[in-house]
């Protein structure tokens, strides 16, 4: 038997622009999927096309136990969790010796099957090593670890990231002279926000920058437009859409102080807050049981 378990992440900037070559900005976050899994003859069949494949791919049989403080289906990376904590939980009970970039890798491979060609290395990659991590057309960096304050706030609306993707897709086609820009300011805005990713104040104001580009790309909310209002009025340096948006999750940078009284604020809207901060270790290996 082996356990180990993946962080969450959000979407600091650049979100959509990301899938256009621009850069993007994604941090993991403390809240994990743990996975345990045991070598058995005959395992039960598992209802996750994401753990199938990685059985599938390994060419190993076993069963599977998850335990998880993520929301599925939410921005928040669950299902790159689940599928690099199995990788590396399958590799460990099956003595395969798999590398971190390895389950990077094979993480990423299984994410573009199950989602039809439609992924990001950006999930699989950040889950698998924690941190910050700068992605720019074909590549991928760890940047220098901040303990930012964010509260995330989960809408529970549900929302499709291959349905968001596809409707910027159709607004770029048709009105290639206005998206075009919008793609390039949000990539100026996550370049400025490289530069001041240890001054909060002017880190939250370039989130509230990208958060009008991205309303103006049509993957807003009324719910999330409510939360990043909320948060921002509770005392938030700046807040957005994280992920795809058109539902899902929007996140709030904080003063380290006000983080409590912006997630009862986002609470008292109906929302789900959860308070967090970024998660440095990535993949890790836990104790069974
Ligand atoms: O909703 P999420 O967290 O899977 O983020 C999607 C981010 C996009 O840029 C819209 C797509 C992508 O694969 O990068």
């Amino acid at each position: 038997m082996a356990t180990w378990s993946a962080p969450g992440k959000v979407f600091l900037f650049g979100e959509h622009a990301v899938v256009y070559g621009k850069p993007g900005v994604a941090m993991a976050i403390r809240p994990r999927v743990a996975v345990t899994v045991r070598r058995v003859k005959n395992p039960a069949p598992v209802r996750s096309p994401y753990i199938d494949e990685c059985f599938r791919s390994t060419g190993v049989q076993g069963s599977v136990y998850i335990r998880s403080q993520l929301p599925s289906s939410s921005g928040l990376g669950s299902s790159a969790a689940v599928t690099t904590a199995t990788l590396a939980a399958i590799s460990d009970e099956f003595g395969l010796g798999f590398t971190k970039d390895e389950i990077a890798e094979r993480a990423f491979a299984i994410e573009k099957k199950v989602q039809n060609g439609r992924a990001s290395p950006t999930d699989t990659y950040v889950t698998t090593f924690g941190g910050i991590v700068l992605i720019t057309k074909g590549s991928k960096r760890r940047l220098p670890p901040q303990s930012l304050h964010l509260v995330i706030g989960n809408t529970l609306v549900p929302h499709s990231t291959a349905k968001m993707v596809e409707h910027v897709a159709q607004m770029h086609q048709k009105h290639p002279a206005i998206v075009n820009p919008i793609m390039d300011s949000i990539g100026a805005v996550t370049t400025q926000a490289i530069k001041c990713m240890n001054k909060p104040q002017q880190l939250g104001h370039c989130m509230d920058v990208n958060n009008a580009l991205l309303e103006a790309l049509g993957v807003g909310h009324p719910a999330l437009s409510k939360l990043v209002l909320t948060a921002r009025a509770a005392g938030a340096f700046g807040a957005k859409v994280t992920g795809a948006g058109g539902g899902g999750c929007m996140v709030a940078l904080c003063p380290k102080h006000a983080k409590n009284w912006v997630a009862g604020a986002m609470d008292a809207t109906g929302a789900k807050s959860i308070i967090t901060t970024i998660d440095t270790t990535g993949i890790r290996k836990e104790k069974d049981g």
